[in-house]
Formats: structure tokens, C-alpha cells, sequence
């Protein structure tokens, strides 16, 4: 996909990859292996406790930066893309029903002067429940940062847009992964539990497989040109 498309730099967002939920070393490294230039996380960072160490090393892969302070890793990092530009990539938590250590909008700030430092090619990959989050972040941080990627909701957003700051921007980039599914679950699964209230053991579904993101343009300058949202079956 990065010859077909001629991407010169991707970011995966890998918290769901070992099975669903949280990576693995393992997966991180085939991840970057098969192409991805960083990697994000998001409120499965810890699913797998092997990953401490290896987010306490990792230059490549990121977890949200307003996760404790305390813990391993580092929620914004600077990687080259293909041509040799440096591109900045921070990973932040939204607040609804995930409970950062810290919200988000106290770091922000901080986070886009120390990666504008670095580089005018910055983005942002936002992993929240609320869409108001998501676009709220978006707005404030336009004229700042190169993109605004919204995750964790797993259904894609039909709002990619560039913002008048030259920032682009889109709710959720969606799933890769098994669409006859309920957000990658197997539906009767998810349906039984839903329906009872009790515990139900979540099992990956097969059907469907999608891979799906955001493709943005930009200058050197930083500033994005256009953004199309990706939907490929696999
Ligand atoms: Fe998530």
C-alpha cells in the first residue's frame, strides 16, 4: 500500500493488534517491519505487560502522553520519513470513559511546542471516545500541527477535512481489521453480552477484513493540502 499510494511516511495505530487488545513486542516489530514508521497506542497500552520495557526503549512507537508520568515510554517521538524529512507524531488520550492520568488539554500545548521544535511536520493521533473531543482538539490545534487522526472508535468518520489553518483532520480513521464484527468482536459474542449483562469471552472475528486510515498531503512547511480517508479490503 505505501507503493500504491507512494506514502513517504505511516503511522499505525497498533493498541488492538495482539488479538484485540494491547501488542506485543512481537507485533510491534512486524508492524514496523512490514512499513509502519511509528507506531500509537491508546487505553490498551498495558493489556500486555511485556511492553513496558520495550516502550522504555522504543523510539518508534509511542503511547499516549498523558498516561502516568511514572510509566514507561514516551507519548511524543520524531522519525524521518522517505526523503529524509522528520516528522513528529504525539499520541494523546481523550477523557470520556478512558480516565488518563492527565487530561489532555493541559499537555497539548506543551507537546506541540516540543515537537514543533523538532520539525513543522507534526500529527497528531487523538484516541478518544467522544467525537466532541476529537473534533474540539482538531480546531485548536489548527494552524499547528500538519493532521488531527482520531482513533478508537473503529468506525471511520465521513469528515476528513483540511481546516482553514491548513491543519487536517478526520473523527476516526477507522479499522483494519474483520467488519462483519461488532467494532472487531464477534457479533453474537458482543450481542450476548450486551443483551445480558453478563461476562462473555470476546473472540476476534474473520469476516469482512478492511484495512482502513487516512492518506494526508502536505508541504515541507507542515501545512496539509488534502486528506481522503482509505477503505481497502484486504
Ligand atoms: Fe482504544
Amino acid at each position: 500500500m505505501r507503493g500504491e499510494l507512494d506514502v513517504d511516511f505511516c503511522v499505525v495505530n497498533g493498541e488492538n493488534a495482539a488479538d484485540g487488545i494491547g501488542i506485543t513486542t512481537k507485533l510491534a516489530e512486524r508492524l514496523l517491519a512490514a512499513g509502519a514508521d511509528v507506531i500509537t497506542l491508546g487505553n490498551h497500552t498495558w493489556r500486555r505487560s511485556e511492553i513496558g520495557p520495550y516502550l522504555a526503549d522504543s523510539a518508534r512507537v509511542v503511547r499516549p502522553a498523558n498516561l502516568a508520568a511514572a510509566a514507561p515510554g514516551r507519548g511524543v517521538t520524531v522519525a524521518e520519513a522517505r526523503g529524509g524529512a522528520r516528522v513528529a507524531v504525539i499520541n494523546v488520550l481523550g477523557s470520556l470513559y478512558l480516565e488518563p492520568a492527565r487530561n489532555m488539554w493541559e499537555l497539548i500545548d506543551d507537546l506541540v511546542d516540543e515537537a514543533r521544535n523538532e520539525t513543522p511536520l507534526v500529527i497528531v493521533d487523538v484516541h478518544a471516545e467522544a467525537t466532541s473531543e476529537k473534533v474540539a482538539l482538531a480546531r485548536w490545534l489548527d494552524g499547528r500541527v500538519t493532521a488531527v487522526i482520531g482513533t478508537h472508535t473503529h468506525v471511520q468518520t465521513s469528515d476528513a477535512r483540511v481546516q482553514p489553518g491548513g491543519t487536517a483532520a478526520i473523527t476516526d480513521a477507522g479499522m483494519t481489521g474483520p467488519h462483519d464484527s461488532v467494532i472487531g468482536v464477534q457479533g453474537d459474542l458482543a450481542i450476548r453480552r450486551m443483551r445480558t449483562g453478563m461476562p462473555v469471552r470476546f473472540e476476534t472475528a474473520t469476516g469482512g477484513v478492511r484495512i482502513e486510515g487516512a492518506l494526508v498531503e502536505c508541504g515541507l512547511d507542515g501545512r496539509a493540502t488534502a486528506i481522503e480517508p482509505v477503505r481497502v479490503a484486504a
